[in-house]
C-alpha cells in the first residue's frame, strides 16, 4: 500500500521505517526541514538501535522517501500517518495544535480517497474533532477521509523489533472498510511474513500480535489508560522501595516475588528516581484533565505524578546526607538519556536532577553514551566528559541517573581509585550494593538495606 507518514520524529521515523520495510511504498515528512536534511543525506536524526539499518535498506529498495513539505506527501499516500508530537500544554492538557495544523492540510490537499490514521498519543474524543475537521477545511467535498485512531506501544530503545513484534495491534475504526485496509497494512506483521530484520530472519517462537478492532474512542482511551497504569505502578514500586528502606528491607527482593505473581507481572516495578520521557509524564497529566473534564475523580493518577516529582527530591536529600555541603562539590552524574538505549532526555529525571544540582552550587560533570548532543542543546551550563572514566576523575560523589549497562561493566576499582571521594549514589538501584561496599565505596541506592543508614538510625 501507498503510505505517507507526517511527522518524522521517534514514532514517525519507525513507523515508516518499518512499515517500507513489510513491503509498503512510504512517504516520510516533517515539519523541521533540518531532519528531512539529515535523512536524505543518509543520517538519522535520531538514535534507535536497529533503525539505521531499516531506514538504509528501505531506502535502496526504493520503498522509503523522505519530503520536505508536508503538502507533498497528501497525495503520495492513501494512507496518512500522523505521527506528530502532542506536548502538554502548562494546563497539564495535550496540546493538539500539531494534529489540527495537518488534518486542515490534508483535507485542502487531498484529491482521493484516504485513511487518517492517528498514531499521535491523544485524548479519547480527538478522533472526532479530527473528523470534523477534516470535513470543515475539506477543499474537495465529494472525497472521503476517514479516520482511523491505531495508538502505538513501542518504547523507545527498543523500537523496531516491537513494532515489528507488537503484542497487540488496535484500531479504532468506524467502518468495515477501514478496519480491512488497516488489516492490510499490518497483515505482514500479524501473520509474521516478513524477513525481521532484528533477528536475522530467525524470530523467538512467541504468540502472534492480537489484532484489537474497537471504537476510536476507546482505542484513545487504551493508550492513556494503559501509560497511566504503568506510571502508577512505577510510583507504587517506588514509595515500597521507601517504606523498604525504613524497615530494611530489600525492595529488589520485594519486587521480584511481587513481579511473579501473574496478575501483577514483573516491569515498570523497578525503584529509583522515577518515570520520564515524552510519554509518560505527559500522558499521565492529560488523563487527569480528561478526567477532570468529564468529572471523574481520578486523584489516584495525581498522587502517581506527585510521588514521581518528589524522587528527585528524595534523591537530593540522600546526596545532602552523603556529602553534608553539595555547594562547589565535584559531582559525576552517569547518565542523561530518561532511559537506556536511547538519545531521548525529554522530561528525563537526569535533567530535572541535574538542574536542582546546579540550583544547589553542585559542581556537575556529565556523560551519557548517546545523549550528550540533546543534553547539551537544553542543559548548557554544566561541563560533559567524553567517557565516563573521565566524567568521575577527582569528584566527590558520582550519581547513576540512567540504567545503561556500560555503567555496570565499568571498572569500578579503577573508577574508585581516580575520584576524590569514593561516593556512590546509584539512583536506579543498577549495582550490587555487596560488591560496591567491597570495593571499598560508599554506596546508597534506594530500598535497599544501607549499614551506613542503619548505624545512624541505631
Ligand atoms: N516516543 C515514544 O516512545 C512514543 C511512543 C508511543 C506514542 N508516542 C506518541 O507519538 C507522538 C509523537 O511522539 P515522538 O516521540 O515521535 O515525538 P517527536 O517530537 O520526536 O516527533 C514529532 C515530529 O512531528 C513533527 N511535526 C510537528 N508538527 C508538524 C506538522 N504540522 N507537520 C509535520 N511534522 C510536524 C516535529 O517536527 C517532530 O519531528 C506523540 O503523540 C507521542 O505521545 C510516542
Amino acid at each position: 500500500m501507498k503510505v505517507s507518514v507526517i511527522g518524522t520524529g521517534y514514532v514517525g521515523l519507525v513507523t515508516g521505517a518499518c512499515l517500507a520495510e513489510i513491503g509498503h511504498q512510504v512517504m516520510c515528512t516533517d515539519s523541521d526541514a533540518s531532519k528531512i536534511q539529515t535523512l536524505e543525506a543518509g543520517g538519522v536524526p535520531i538514535y534507535e538501535p536497529g533503525l539505521d539499518k531499516v531506514i538504509a535498506k528501505a531506502r535502496k529498495e526504493n520503498r522509503l522517501r523522505f519530503c520536505a513539505n508536508p503538502a507533498d506527501a497528501v497525495p503520495a499516500g492513501d494512507a496518512i500517518f500522523i505521527c506528530v508530537g502532542t506536548p502538554p500544554l502548562p494546563n497539564g492538557d495535550a496540546d493538539l495544535s500539531a494534529i489540527d495544523h495537518v488534518a486542515r492540510m490534508v483535507a485542502s490537499e487531498a484529491t482521493s480517497p484516504k485513511l487518517v490514521i492517528e498514531k499521535s498519543t491523544v485524548p479519547a474524543r480527538t478522533g472526532h474533532e479530527l473528523k470534523r475537521a477534516l470535513s470543515v477545511y475539506a477543499r474537495r467535498p465529494g472525497v472521503a477521509l476517514h479516520v482511523v485512531s491505531n495508538p502505538e506501544f513501542l518504547r523507545e530503545g527498543t523500537a523496531v523489533e516491537d513494532f515489528l513484534h507488537p503484542d497487540r495491534v488496535v484500531v479504532g475504526v468506524e467502518d468495515e472498510t477501514a478496519e480491512r485496509q488497516m488489516y492490510e497494512i499490518y497483515r505482514p506483521v500479524l501473520e509474521r511474513k516478513f524477513t525481521c530484520p532484528v533477528h536475522a530472519g530467525k524470530c523467538p517462537d512467541g504468540p502472534a500480535a492480537q489484532w484489537l478492532v474497537t471504537t476510536i474512542n476507546s482505542a484513545e482511551l487504551i493508550k492513556h489508560a494503559s501509560n497511566s497504569f504503568l506510571a502508577l505502578k512505577v510510583s507504587y514500586a517506588n514509595m515500597v522501595a521507601d517504606l523498604a528502606e525504613k524497615l530494611g528491607a530489600d525492595i529488589g527482593e520485594v519486587t521480584r516475588a511481587m513481579g511473579m505473581d501473574p496478575r501483577i507481572g514483573p516491569s515498570f516495578l523497578s525503584a529509583g528516581l522515577g518515570f520520564g520521557g515524552f510519554c509518560l509524564p505527559k500522558d499521565l497529566q492529560a488523563f487527569v484533565r480528561l478526567a477532570e473534564r468529564c468529572g471523574v475523580d481520578f486523584s489516584m493518577l495525581k498522587a502517581a505524578e506527585k510521588v514521581n516529582k518528589q524522587r528527585i527530591d528524595r534523591f537530593v536529600e540522600k546526596l545532602r546526607e552523603a556529602l553534608w555541603v553539595l555547594r562547589g562539590k565535584p559531582v559525576a552524574v552517569l547518565g542523561l538519556a530518561f532511559k537506556p538505549n536511547t538519545d531521548d532526555v525529554r522530561f528525563a529525571p537526569a535533567i530535572d536532577l541535574i538542574r536542582r544540582l546546579v540550583e544547589e552550587g553542585v559542581r556537575v560533570r556529565a556523560y551519557d553514551p548517546q545523549a550528550m548532543d540533546k543534553a547539551r542543546t537544553i542543559l548548557p551550563e554544566i561541563e560533559y566528559a567524553d567517557s565516563a572514566t573521565e566524567a568521575v576523575k577527582g569528584c566527590e560523589a558520582v550519581i547513576i541517573a540512567t540504567e545503561w549497562p556500560e555503567f555496570r561493566s565499568l571498572d569500578w576499582e579503577k573508577v574508585r581509585g581516580t575520584m576524590m571521594r569514593p561516593l556512590v549514589l546509584d539512583a536506579r538501584n543498577l549495582l550490587s550494593p555487596g560488591e560496591m561496599r567491597a570495593l571499598g565505596f560508599e554506596y546508597r541506592s534506594f530500598g535497599r538495606p544501607d549499614p551506613v543508614a542503619e548505624l545512624e538510625m541505631a
